[in-house]
């Protein structure tokens, strides 16, 4: 369970103050996912640092599973937008990375296997990110994020660099993983589409300072072919209304 009240953020750029973020709530139960949508800059990856504790300069309280949030003691599995590989590891290091610190393996097992070679990045393990294409570097960063078997998944735009495709098959990929570990998610991203098909309920972000304008139900959440669906005509409209409403 993820509780969230008033959270405030505000960057501070030598005289300055960038609001970020401006009196957000929500509670989030264990083993949902919620999408997050939100236009450029409105907040909604400074909402993810707060969540994965990177950013502890804020106003308000974050609880996650009814304590403060802590990434010693809470498994959170963390893909950043812009990847978060250490240039100076190569892809299995960086791969094993999450395993490595919690101290549970130290070697690959089965499991991890799978995701890789599902990932399609295990002929790529000696390789390091300056290496890779941004398509996989992100896939990297997948790995890593799933082989931690992680309690909270914090995802960034995880799929944004991928072809269509690819980006299909790792949705799947996602849905299976999220079903098999039961993991409370918070997904960000730009696609309506995207937003519609992974969310049990979808959150709408304003332009920055972020504020929710709405939390959705959402009737489309896993539904397959989803772009012929009744329900999906309706929801992409109303979402699209108040993201136009909002700017
Ligand atoms: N380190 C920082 N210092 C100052 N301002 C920042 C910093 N990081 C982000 N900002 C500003 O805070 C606001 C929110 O940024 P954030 O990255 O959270 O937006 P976002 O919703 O993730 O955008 P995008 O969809 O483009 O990824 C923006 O106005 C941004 O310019
Ligand atoms: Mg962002």
């Amino acid at each position: 369970m993820i509780e969230v009240k008033d959270l405030t953020v505000n960057y501070n750029r030598e005289n300055d103050k960038i609001p970020a973020l401006k009196n957000v709530s929500i509670n989030i139960g264990t083993g949902d996912i919620y999408t997050f949508i939100g236009p450029s800059g409105c907040g909604k990856s400074t909402f993810l640092y707060v969540l994965s504790g990177i950013l502890q300069d804020y106003t308000g309280s974050v609880r996650v599973n009814e304590r403060p949030v802590n990434p010693r003691s809470q498994r959170i599995g963390l893909i950043l937008q812009n990847y978060g590989l250490l240039p100076w590891k190569n892809v299995y290091d960086n791969t094993m990375l999450g395993v490595k610190i919690k101290n549970d393996q130290v070697v690959l097992d089965d499991y991890g296997q799978y995701l890789l070679q599902r990932l399609g990045i295990d002929n790529l393990l000696d390789r390091y990110p300056k290496e890779l294409s941004g398509g996989q570097q992100q896939r990297v960063a997948i790995a890593r994020a799933f082989m931690l078997k992680p309690d909270l998944l914090l995802m960034d735009e995880p799929f944004s660099a991928l072809d269509a495709i690819t980006r299909e098959e790792l949705q799947e990929l996602f849905l299976k993983i999220w079903k098999e570990n039961n993991v409370t998610t918070v997904f960000i991203t730009h696609s309506v589409d995207e937003a519609l098909y992974l969310g049990s309920k979808i959150v709408v972000f304003s332009p920055a300072p972020g504020r929710i304008l709405e939390v959705l139900d959402n009737p489309c959440f896993q539904l397959d072919n989803l772009r012929s669906r009744e329900e999906y005509y309706d929801m992409s409209q109303r979402l699209r209304k108040i993201l136009d409403k909002g700017r």
